[in-house]
């Protein structure tokens, strides 16, 4: 993780895109796989991508509290050595589809007239920016512009960064890459592969670490490469409890360990094979779907606005 402090970049804000950045505040860049933050944001992007319709019409089925996916979050909140941090809402921002980067109000809009508790000082960072509202086939979208934040990340983001954070108080933000994979091009066919589509931006909350004896415990079991059953003892699980815990999530006993793991700050290599993996096979999923759909006609999700037009639609 590399530390820009906005005296360094605070005159390329400027410059750049005319805005003025507080002082003395710092962005992050985060390209480390290990750091939980973009972890967490590789596995909703994935989630998005899994997803049916396209670019927005996928937020409804990403984002956490819509037609009740709220376990679609499946990294909200993870410990670190000083400090609990727990995502509170995250929205899409466009940026292919549109001459300026522009943020769709979707799950924030969710919350706004009644946030969870925890939801309460994420929310307060909301950049309060001009709303406008478009009518789809589907209902209407509302979006708000970005702000000097996340234009800042985008412009990171586009350099090829992977997640851009920057806290305020209790309040992190970060803005994190969804880029266009092969499968992509052929609606997004302005663009080539690695080209930034969008990003989701993220409120989130800090507290202080409350476990700190747990978390040396687990890095030293880690360290020794200690047999799964002590090191989910050390989760506070009893070892007969992991097969139930991972059936209640849909998941392998050994992914539900390495998720725990990931909320106690601990991203192991198996959970960034099995994320990138995902990926991958989303890939696959993607192509063979294209492949079909290029004799059929593709589009038989929820209409929106098609960026091209295909042979035969
Ligand atoms: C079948 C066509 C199709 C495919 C394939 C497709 N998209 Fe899209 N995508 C769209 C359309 C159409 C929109 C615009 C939706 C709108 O304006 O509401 C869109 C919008 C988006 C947006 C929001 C952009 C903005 O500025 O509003 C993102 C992000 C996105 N797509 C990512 C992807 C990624 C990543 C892939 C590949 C894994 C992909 N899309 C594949 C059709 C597609």
């Amino acid at each position: 993780m590399r530390i820009l402090t906005i005296l360094a970049l605070s005159s390329l804000l400027k410059v750049a895109l005319g805005v003025e950045a507080p002082e003395g505040k710092e962005v992050l860049l985060v390209d480390d796989p290990k750091q939980p933050f973009l972890i967490s944001h590789e596995l909703q992007v994935n989630i998005f991508l899994g997803s049916g319709g396209e670019g927005i019409v996928r937020m409804d089925r990403t984002v956490p509290g819509i037609h009740g996916l709220i376990n679609q979050a499946p990294l909200a909140s993870w410990e670190t050595d000083d400090q609990t941090v727990q995502r509170a809402v995250f929205d899409l921002i466009g940026i292919g589809a549109s001459p300026a980067p522009r943020v769709y109000l979707v799950n924030t809009a969710l919350f706004l007239d009644r946030p969870q508790p925890y939801q309460v000082a994420a929310l307060s960072a909301l950049p309060a920016g001009p709303r406008t509202t478009e009518q789809r086939k589907g209902g209407s979208v509302t979006f708000r512009t970005t702000d000097w934040f996340e234009d800042a990340a985008i412009k990171q983001l586009k350099a090829g960064h992977a997640l851009v954070t920057y806290t305020e108080g209790h309040v992190i933000r970060a803005v994190g890459a969804i880029r266009a994979s092969e499968s992509c091009l052929r609606c997004h066919d302005q663009n080539k592969a690695g080209d930034l589509l969008g990003a989701f931006t993220y409120f989130a909350v800090s507290s202080p670490g409350n476990d700190k004896v747990k978390r040396d415990q687990l890095a030293k079991l880690l360290d020794q490469k200690a047999a799964p059953d002590e090191i989910v003892a050390a989760l506070g699980y009893h070892p007969r409890e992991r097969q139930r815990h991972a059936d209640d999530n849909s998941q392998t006993p050994e992914m539900w360990t390495n998720m725990e793991l990931a909320r106690n700050g601990f991203v192991t290599q198996t959970l960034i094979s099995a994320v990138q993996k995902q990926r991958e096979d989303l890939e696959v999923l993607h192509l063979q779907i294209s492949h079909k759909n290029a004799h059929t006609g593709w589009n038989d999700s929820v209409e929106t606005r098609p960026l091209k037009k295909t042979a035969g639609s």
